[in-house]
């Protein structure tokens, strides 16, 4: 069985790899990005998992599917589905993999129906949107229906989906200063042992 440790270091590593990947359509890398949103989980006082998800709610963009499936070869009983399937989807089934929770998983997977939701009854969202964010909602399926809307708000999760979202949104500042990632190794670890 693999260690906490050694999973966390997987994804760590995965994490930095995205220091030298550009965000798409944004000046700042990877990385930066997901730093900058998990320090605004912090900073509004979440608890440890939604602070969790903030940080690798990209993390089906940090490698590609067959990397990821690679790295899971070991259990083939249910393998990542590398057909085509979202970035988001991607990054939920490998922490599912590795185990993190449900809520971690979850968070991560919602934070495109989140904008798709936010795109549908928020006035001003759609506009304040990066135009790189406007390109990949069309993709994404677009705004939510009034019915679609209704039904995500019944979401035991909803408002850590929608606040992920505005972070993931505003985590796109140029030279902002956050802590390193090593800030929140443990608390990745600790969710995992926990869960063992
Ligand atoms: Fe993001």
């Amino acid at each position: 069985m693999t260690l906490p440790e050694t999973k966390v270091a997987a994804v760590f590593q995965l994490l930095e790899n995205g220091s030298k990947q550009g965000y798409i359509g944004e000046d700042i890398s990877q990385l930066e990005h997901a730093l900058q949103a998990a320090l605004y989980a912090t900073q509004a006082q979440s608890d440890n998992e939604t602070v969790l998800a903030a940080l690798l709610h990209d993390i089906g963009q940090f490698c590609s599917a067959k990397e990821l499936q690679r790295m899971l070869a070991t259990d083939n009983d249910q393998g990542i589905d590398v057909g085509v399937v979202g970035h988001e989807k991607l990054g939920a089934q490998y922490l599912h993999k590795l185990g993190f929770s449900n809520k971690v998983c979850e968070l991560v997977e919602s934070h495109v129906v989140a904008k798709r939701y936010l795109t549908a009854t928020e006035p001003g969202y759609y506009a304040g949107l990066s135009k790189a964010s406007k390109l990949s909602l069309k993709f994404q399926g677009g705004p939510f229906t009034p019915d679609e809307a209704r039904a995500f708000e019944q979401d035991p999760f909803f408002q850590e989906k929608v606040q992920l979202r505005k972070w993931d949104d505003a985590a796109k500042v140029v030279g902002l200063e956050t802590p390193g990632l090593e800030t929140y190794r443990m608390l990745a670890i600790k969710h995992l042992q926990a869960r063992t």
